[in-house]
């Protein structure tokens, strides 16, 4: 009595007018398939086989494990890839066998779990999802017969204009029965407008053997096939809007919701705030009472509670708690901000450590470098951190100041409690409690401004 399932994927995607096969373009952060994968999850379906044909290692490279991969080599259809995916399965007569589409991400596991149900109590043979669709074209339409079964499906380009009037149609979604299945599938033959196996034949079949084949119809919104990039952005769109109201709930707040991108696989604790034009994506972590944008981006990032990050890009950075960023702040890979520190305006930070309390306030870039606890980094302060060769590190301890207009070129050290002057290129390192300064010095040269002023006057009456 166990539920296991086909997912269809071997298809191209002709009309996303992409290399990339249709289910490995991404929604809400995640490829197409997998939110179809997500879902079987948690309608607790057993085992998946997932057919996969167009660039078949890419899409297979994707599976989670347990999840197996069968290689359809030619797309001769859905009902060809049914039977091919049923390969993958070991199935018993009483298992039900689901066969769904790679490419419809808005389909819940309720609705799986309704469709089981369904299927159970109809005692059918099959039971196929559909739904009532404002714009019917293009779809498989369901000809239910007089007492509500489902008497065949009949493919747009095969029905005839009575027919075409249905609006109820196919999502491509179905529960069947194994016992006879692989049988039943093998006696699909490719007599239609395209020449391919269709795997909406079965039906007919069935009826012919005298089974029972029910329907089960869903909201429209969840049968949204992805076909075009305009298909993609709607359902795009529909994700965010479930992702979004689900961290409402948990107690994040939003102020225009419509204008927040969060990814499905991010984390949001209670009281986190975010403004709009704000993306977070990858596997990003974020602390209570963190507010985010408005404008920012972040990627794969840990953010700590009671931070502020405004007009900014983060990606891949370690963030502690009371960290103010921002606005306009680029920080890459390999930046972990500590308790309390500031990254400010203009400022550029990869592969650095940022001690706690430690500040870079304004336009400077910080690369390969470790700042101590209470360093401040003053106003456009440069790291040279690489020789046209090679990386260097730069070093600066505890409570250091540098001054304004820093250039440090690294490998230097500076030691704790250390001051460097304004305007400085710090070539060597400075001991602990040290002033480095390294600059020309300032003369001054009297008289100067009346001398010019003579000068252009006699220059006037020649
Ligand atoms: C199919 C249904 C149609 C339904 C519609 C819903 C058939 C004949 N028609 O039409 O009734 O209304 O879905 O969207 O089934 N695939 C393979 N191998 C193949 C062919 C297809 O894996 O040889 C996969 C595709 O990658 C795709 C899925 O099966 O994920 C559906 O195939 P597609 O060609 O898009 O079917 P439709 O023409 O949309
Ligand atoms: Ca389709």
């Amino acid at each position: 009595m166990g539920v296991k399932a086909v997912i269809l994927a071997a298809g191209k995607g002709t009309r996303m007018k992409s290399e990339l096969p249709k289910v490995l373009h991404e929604a809400a952060g995640r490829p197409l398939v997998s939110w179809m994968l997500d879902t079987l999850v948690k309608a607790a379906v057993e085992d998946t086989a997932v057919v996969v044909g167009y660039r078949a290692p890419e899409v297979a490279a994707l599976l989670p494990a347990g999840v197996v991969a069968v290689e359809q080599t030619e797309q001769l259809g859905t009902g060809h890839a049914a039977a091919v995916g049923i390969s993958g399965l070991d199935l018993g007569d009483d298992d039900v066998v689901l066969v769904l589409p790679g490419d419809m991400p808005l389909i819940t596991a309720e609705t799986v779990s309704d469709l089981i149900e369904t299927h159970r109590a109809a005692g059918a043979s099959a039971t196929v999802l559909t739904v009532h669709a404002p714009d019917p074209h293009g779809y498989g339409r369901v000809v239910r017969d007089h007492d509500g079964m489902v008497a065949a499906i009949v493919e747009q380009r095969d029905a005839t204009p009575e027919l075409l009037a249905i609006d109820e149609v196919n999502t491509s979604v179905y529960a069947f029965s194994a016992a006879g299945l692989a049988e039943l599938l093998q006696r699909i033959e490719p007599h239609n407008a395209q020449g391919e196996f269709y795997l909406t034949d079965a039906v007919a079949l069935l009826n012919g053997d005298g089974k029972r084949v029910a329907a089960m119809a869903t909201h429209a919104a969840e049968g949204l096939g992805v076909n075009s990039h305009a298909q993609l952005a709607e359902a795009a769109s529909a994700l965010r809007g479930r992702i979004n109201r689900k961290w409402m709930e948990e107690g994040v707040a939003m102020t225009d919701p419509a204008r927040v991108y969060l990814d499905a696989d991010v984390e949001l604790a209670p009281g986190v705030v975010i403004h709009p034009d704000t993306h977070v994506t990858g596997a990003s972590v974020i602390g209570s009472g963190t507010s985010l944008g408005p404008s920012t981006f972040i990627a794969d990032s840990n953010i700590g509670s009671d931070c502020r990050v405004w007009y900014s890009v983060l990606r891949s950075v370690e963030v502690a708690s009371n960290v103010t960023i921002g606005p306009y702040a680029s920080l890459r890979p390999g930046t972990r901000l500590g308790e309390g520190s500031k990254a400010g305006t203009f400022v550029e930070i990869k592969e650095t450590d940022l001690g706690p309390g430690a500040k870079v306030p304004h336009l400077s870039y910080i690369g390969d470098a470790s700042i101590g606890a209470d360093a401040n980094v003053g106003a456009g302060t440069i790291t040279a951190n690489y020789d046209g060769y090679q990386k260097h590190r730069t070093v600066i301890g505890d409570r250091v100041k540098i001054g304004s207009d820093n250039v440090l070129i690294a490998p230097v050290e500076i030691g704790d409690d250390a001051w460097t002057g304004a305007g400085s290129v710090i070539s060597r390192d400075v001991s602990p409690g040290s002033l480095g300064v390294a600059r020309s010095h300032q003369k001054e040269i009297e008289g100067y401004a009346e001398r010019r002023r003579n000068r252009a006057k006699e220059k006037d009456q020649q």
